[in-house]
């Protein structure tokens, strides 16, 4: 990180902050006496191998039949070299584990074991994306919570999410894992996600520590390709970046995950100003640092280490307290101490922070805490588990187009064809990272719509053509099967593996030959809704005109299909609302709703200004869309002053009222521009949201609050507060569609 290019002002602030987290660091490590004395007592009878070992995280194979522990790692629990397994699942072979650690060997350490529960355990909830765009906090903590029950139940003790990077980038497969591209409502997902996991107390067997990844800025990387260079501005790192994790920080995160990527140059598992100076000494934070898998051995790759040992010492020394798999640690590290290449006292912190991890986990005082078989019956895939499952996928869903109202579609309808390549899909449903999720639990969306239909309706079927193959062979039969029927759903959209990791597109058109089979079932002209399952936003540009209703389902999880169908058939009303926002075409990325003006701001009747010359600078569908079954009306934004000063609070009011004929729910939003700042600011940017649900002509009035600290941001000199000037407020049910008002914000203060 450039710290030349930073003021001396910022450098000022960032040092006193240092010495007071510092402080609060030390005093909050060893909050509990006899903590600090088993843990010290330990410190002192360990082996120089015996600490690394803690700072080692190997995985145990996954064979079809269930985890299988090589040979040699059993070794390395037997004789301390090993201090956390993932991958390992199930009470009694974690139990089989801990029994190794805490009966075979010399210390009788604990071991921690990791997983990736990612959206659900067993019980699939849906991906982290869609359940963002639900924008309900409480609902998004509760899966978390369900999740961490389920998990912990089967032996785990540590999450390897929530993943909190801020991406906008819909080539880039990890969308599917985030929360979308803004970071006001990236903070208080990362927020409610960590407290759902870790619970109010992490010695209960019920919670996890959870690891906020993959720091820092992942989802910058160029072209969207995965595991690509990041290079950001140090200001954009502070304001869109890294505000998710300081969010984790301050929600008591228990461990952070190094990111694959080269931030502006340092690879962000050697970059010491990330791990060290912002992460500990900056924001305080007191748990352990984790690498993302092989991160330590890619920096040789990466061309910053001429061989592992390097890598090694450079990881360890920015701040890196764990090897995930990479065995650099167990390799080199203890001849490096010996060298006085690394010092002791780095290893003893890196140790104490994993042993306290440990500890606080209530490992210490029972290891087979979270290895009961009877637990383990009773909570994984519970009926209620299920049952919010169905719930949080209903939420997730977001309507995005509904021509002429032709949903929700009757029960009665005489025959419904189901077309598409994900009718009869269950493993799709689950979405990518389902880990230990059931490819087979799910019910397809298609034998949903059968359950719910009334008797005697014929639902007709046919896939039509394959997710991602090229053959039109099966055309000829679902236009037949579409020019029998009343009403058609096409169920389109991206294998589950398609987004996630690894899983960059360059293309984000619907995949294989779906938009042909699209345009085929067009030309019967008949009723067509046309229901998505995809991990990241599409460019369906085409599919809109084709079709009369898109809903946007996403990966919904085990009860994906039932949600679906219910929603369909009008039994739940839609109030999902985007928080990434759908390009037209792929040449629009980055597209995002918070872009700055630029100088020359889009004109259409001046060639010289900011756009294309092919498409609109719009997107297909903006941040914060999402239709309902009834229509609100918005009216009366009302500011309780044109001007306020540094201490003041704005009162901002709205009416809005169902102007149809069904209840619904909508998500009412708030956004601000700051008209002239010291450096240019967004063009809006969401500061606030309130969910109402109306009944049929239902009126209510929204209130909000906005004070001088919502105004803040990192000024010129990279301090942090506002700004004097003139601001708009814009208030709406999307981020295009609003009511705008004025105010001013006086401050007394020079700045
Ligand atoms: C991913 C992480 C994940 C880890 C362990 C890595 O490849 O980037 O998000 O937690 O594997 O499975």
């Amino acid at each position: 990180m450039n710290w030349s290019s930073t003021s001396m002002r910022f450098k000022r602030c960032f040092c006193t902050l240092m010495v007071v987290f510092s402080l609060s660091c030390v005093i909050g490590l060893f909050a509990d006496p006899k903590m600090e004395k088993t843990i010290n007592d330990l410190l002192g009878k360990m082996t120089l191998e015996e600490k690394i070992g803690q700072m080692t995280l190997y995985t145990s194979g996954w064979a079809t039949t269930g985890a299988k522990m090589d040979d040699n790692y059993m070794d390395y629990i037997k004789t301390g070299k090993c201090g956390a397994i993932f991958n390992a699942l199930t009470a009694e072979y974690t139990k089989k584990l801990q029994k190794v650690a805490v009966e075979s060997s010399r210390l009788k350490i604990p071991l921690i074991f990791g997983y990736d529960v990612i959206h659900g355990h067993r019980t699939i909830m849906p991906i982290p994306l869609a359940e963002a765009c639900s924008w309900d906090m409480a609902a998004i903590e509760k899966s978390c919570r369900i999740a961490a029950i389920e998990a912990s139940a089967e032996g785990i003790n540590w999450t390897f999410a929530p993943m909190v990077d801020i991406a906008r980038d819909p080539r880039w497969g990890r969308v599917a894992e985030g929360s979308g591209e803004d970071t006001y409502l990236g903070c208080l997902i990362a927020k409610a996600r960590v407290k759902g996991f870790q619970g109010d107390d992490l010695s209960k067997p019920d919670t996890i520590i959870a690891c906020a990844k993959h720091y820092a800025a992942y989802g910058g990387a160029q072209g969207g390709r995965d595991y690509n260079s990041v290079d950001v501005s140090e200001r954009t790192l502070f304001e869109t970046y890294l505000p998710p994790f300081k969010a984790c920080v301050e929600a008591g995160v228990g461990s952070f995950m190094t990111a694959f990527n080269d931030l502006s140059g340092v690879p962000c598992t050697a970059n010491k100003f990330l791990l060290t100076k912002v992460l500990h000494d900056l924001w305080g934070f007191n748990g352990f640092v984790v690498t993302d898998y092989t991160s330590i051995n890619e920096l040789v790759p990466h061309g910053i280490a001429a061989n592992e040992e390097e890598a090694g010492k450079l990881s360890v020394l920015a701040g890196v307290d764990m090897d995930m798999e990479g065995g650099v640690y167990m390799k080199y590290l203890a001849k490096q101490v010996k060298d006085g290449i690394v010092p002791m006292n780095r290893i003893d912190e890196a140790v104490k922070r994993i042993l306290i991890a440990k500890w606080k986990l209530g490992l210490f005082e029972d290891p087979y805490r979270y290895c009961d078989e009877n637990r383990q019956r009773e909570m994984v895939l519970n009926p209620k588990h299920l049952a919010f499952s169905l719930e949080m996928a209903k939420k997730s869903m977001v309507l995005l187009q509904n021509e002429k109202n032709i949903l929700p579609l009757r029960k009665d309808i005489k025959k419904i064809a189901v077309i598409g390549p994900l009718a009869s899909s269950t493993e799709d449903l689950l979405g990518s990272w389902h880990a230990a999720g059931d490819g087979k639990k799910p019910v397809s969306v298609l034998d949903s719509i059968k359950e719910i239909v009334n008797p005697g309706v014929e639902v007709l079927y046919a896939q039509g053509c394959d997710i991602t193959e090229s053959s039109h062979s099966g055309f000829q039969k679902a236009i037949e099967t579409a020019k029998e029927a009343d009403v058609i759903i096409l169920t389109i959209g991206e294998r589950e593996s398609m987004s996630g990791e690894a899983s960059s597109r360059s293309d984000i058109d619907l995949p294989g030959v779906q938009n042909d089979l699209v345009e085929a079932i067009a030309t019967v002209k008949k009723p067509t809704v046309a229901v998505l399952f995809n991990g990241r936003p599409l460019t369906i540009t085409k599919l809109t005109k084709k079709v009369d209703a898109i809903l946007e389902a996403w990966f919904p999880g085990t009860m994906g299909g039932k949600a679906v169908a219910e929603v369909v058939f009008g039994d739940y009303n839609p109030s999902g609302k985007l928080t990434i926002s759908f390009p037209r075409s792929v040449g629009q990325i980055p597209i995002y709703y918070n872009m700055k003006n630029t100088g020359r701001p889009i004109d259409p009747k001046n060639k010289y200004t900011s756009k294309y010359i092919d498409i609109p600078n719009t997107p297909l569908y903006p941040f914060g869309w999402g239709l309902s079954y009834t229509t609100f009306k918005y009216s009366g934004l009302t500011l309780s002053s044109k001007t306020i000063g540094e201490k003041d609070v704005l009162k901002i009011s709205v009416d809005v009222k169902n102007e149809g004929k069904m209840g619904g729910e909508e998500t009412v939003q708030l956004y601000v521009r700051n008209i002239a700042g010291s450096v240019t600011r967004p063009v809006k940017e969401l500061k606030g949201y309130k969910k109402v649900q109306l009944n049929p002509s239902e009126t209510k009035k929204v209130e909000f609050e906005l004070n001088s600290n919502d105004l803040a941001f990192y000024r010129f000199d990279m301090s942090w507060g506002p700004e004097a000037g003139n601001f708009e407020v814009f208030v709406g049910g999307n981020s295009q569609e609003t009511l705008n008002g004025k105010f001013e914000l006086k401050m007394a203060s020079a700045q």
